[in-house]
């Protein structure tokens, strides 16, 4: 019993090394000379129909035994294909593009009447999901690595490539030795280009890349949910408070191809700022993201005139950005400015807000409440909908009324007794 268990302790020690170790392939060209070259690891996770309208989701990780039948390499562009199992397979497209290549599509073949990995699968079809990766910009020459997790969403395939190391259009069949790391495995700080001669990154900046890269795919990113609404709130010398805000915030930002959402946590979020004449200033310090709105008075009216917006991405980078000529949340001084609808703003081009039951007062705060406020135009709109439906509703009253009156007195002329 106990030699048994020893062994599948050992079984499983010797599956797990291996995993860790990615699954390696060398292709050849027609001269038996290297051409592409990959070590990597993908696992899977796969959803399908299984009896009684369920859907059943299995997990599995690229097998070590692999074949790479299907594979080639041309000048301008190159497939790796991967086949394992019963009829599955995991293929990638590379193309050439100057002086840099980018993986164009990754193509994921499953065959569902393999019942070792579907088990009770209805269809016993092969099923072939395209999706497109974040591989691209990779100097001619340079391995791609990534060490980072990067997981691809399609709508029934979740696929996630970590310990990434692949070189296509290897030239005088040789792997090079210089790498072009993902942005993900990136320092955080945007240090300048001081990393060893392997790694120095050799992916150009290409500026007609661009122009000819596919149009960027939107990744559909899980959706957050509304954001908690915060109070903050400033004093000024004499403790009494002179801005006041309250408001949730969600913040989009674009980093290439890559949008992502995140919310303000307002009982992680430090609260700091200042008030003026002129200018008062309200500063948001949470653990992902910092920011900084400053307001101004123009005598009659303030506004949200600045905002200064630092963040890290989850991949690490720091993101800054910043727009000091807004005029946003306008209303006149002494009184607040309140949005409760969801509203979004384009701060840069990079740089979306969305506000959830907004009110700011940057100026004038007096007796430590909010004074009137001026509404936006999205509530006020969604104001006169239950003001029309109820003016509505009383002409209808008065008109079934005006007509039991009308009735009633013409039955009473004619003397029927009426109830
Ligand atoms: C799919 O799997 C079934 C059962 O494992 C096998 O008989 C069939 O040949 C496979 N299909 C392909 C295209 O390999
Ligand atoms: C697949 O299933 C259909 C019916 O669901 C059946 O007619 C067909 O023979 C099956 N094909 C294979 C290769 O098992
Ligand atoms: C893919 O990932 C998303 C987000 O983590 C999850 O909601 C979804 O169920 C996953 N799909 C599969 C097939 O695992
Ligand atoms: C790779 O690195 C070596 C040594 O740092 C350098 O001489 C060579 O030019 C590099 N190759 C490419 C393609 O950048
Ligand atoms: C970019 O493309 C344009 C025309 O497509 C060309 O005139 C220009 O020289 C290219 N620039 C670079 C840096 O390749
Ligand atoms: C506190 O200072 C503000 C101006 O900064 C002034 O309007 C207010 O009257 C002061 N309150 C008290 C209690 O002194
Ligand atoms: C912060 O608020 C969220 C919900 O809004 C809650 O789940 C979390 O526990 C809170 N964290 C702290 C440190 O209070
Ligand atoms: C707004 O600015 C005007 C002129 O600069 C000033 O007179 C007024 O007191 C300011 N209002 C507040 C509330 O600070
Ligand atoms: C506020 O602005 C007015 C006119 O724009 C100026 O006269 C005044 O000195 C400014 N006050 C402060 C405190 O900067
Ligand atoms: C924006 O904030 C960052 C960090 O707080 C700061 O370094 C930068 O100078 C600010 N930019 C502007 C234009 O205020
Ligand atoms: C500020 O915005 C206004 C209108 O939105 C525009 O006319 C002006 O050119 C902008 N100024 C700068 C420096 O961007
Ligand atoms: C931004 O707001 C406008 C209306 O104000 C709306 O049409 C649009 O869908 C919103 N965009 C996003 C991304 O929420």
């Amino acid at each position: 019993m106990s030699r048994y268990t020893a062994f599948a302790w050992l079984l499983a020690f010797g599956i797990v090394f291996q995993l860790s170790h990615g699954v390696e392939v060398n292709v050849t060209d027609k001269e038996d000379m290297l051409c592409l070259y990959a070590n990597l690891n993908v696992s899977f996770s796969v959803s399908y129909e299984v009896a009684g309208d369920r859907n059943k989701t299995i997990e599995f990780t690229l097998p070590n035994e692999v074949t790479t039948d299907g594979s080639k390499c041309d000048t301008t562009s190159s497939t790796l294909k991967l086949n394992f199992g019963t009829g599955h397979s995991w293929s990638v497209n590379f193309v050439m593009n100057g002086k840099v290549y980018q993986a164009d599509s990754i193509t994921f073949s499953y065959n569902l009447s393999d019942s070792t990995h579907f088990p009770e699968s209805l269809s016993n079809e092969t099923v072939s999901v395209t999706m497109k990766p974040q591989i691209t910009n990779v100097g001619v020459d340079t391995c791609y690595s990534c060490k980072s997790k990067d997981m691809i969403q399609a709508d029934l395939v979740n696929m996630t490539l970590s310990d990434v190391l692949i070189q296509a259009f290897v030239s005088n069949g040789s792997k090079s030795e210089n790498i072009t790391s993902c942005s993900a495995d990136q320092p955080t700080t945007p240090a300048p280009p001081t990393t060893p001669a392997t790694s120095t990154a050799t992916a150009a900046p290409v500026t007609n890349f661009t122009s000819t890269a596919p149009p960027p795919t939107t990744t559909p990113t899980p959706t957050l949910p509304t954001p908690t609404t915060g109070k903050y709130s400033i004093k000024s010398d004499n403790s009494t408070f002179c801005l006041l805000a309250n408001f949730g915030l969600r913040i989009g930002i674009k980093q290439g191809e890559k949008y992502q959402e995140m919310n303000l946590e307002p009982n992680m979020t430090k609260v700091s700022g200042s008030c003026g004449v002129n200018s008062s200033e309200l500063q948001l310090v949470s653990n992902t993201m910092t920011i900084m709105f400053t307001f101004t008075n123009n005598t009659t009216k303030f506004q949200l005139h600045a905002l200064n917006f630092t963040a890290k991405t989850t991949s690490g980078v720091e993101f800054s950005e910043v727009n000091t000529n807004l005029s946003l949340w306008e209303a006149a001084i002494g009184s607040s400015y309140m949005c409760n609808k969801e509203q979004n703003y384009t701060i840069t081009n990079v740089l979306t807000l969305y506000t959830f039951n907004l009110q700011v007062q940057p100026f004038g705060v007096t007796k430590d409440v909010f004074s009137t406020a001026e509404e936006c135009q999205a509530d006020a709109e969604s104001f006169l909908v239950p003001i029309a439906v109820g003016v509505a509703l009383l002409v209808l009253i008065l008109i079934v009324l005006l007509a039991y009156f009308i009735g009633r007195k013409r039955n009473m002329a004619t003397g029927y007794e009426s109830f």
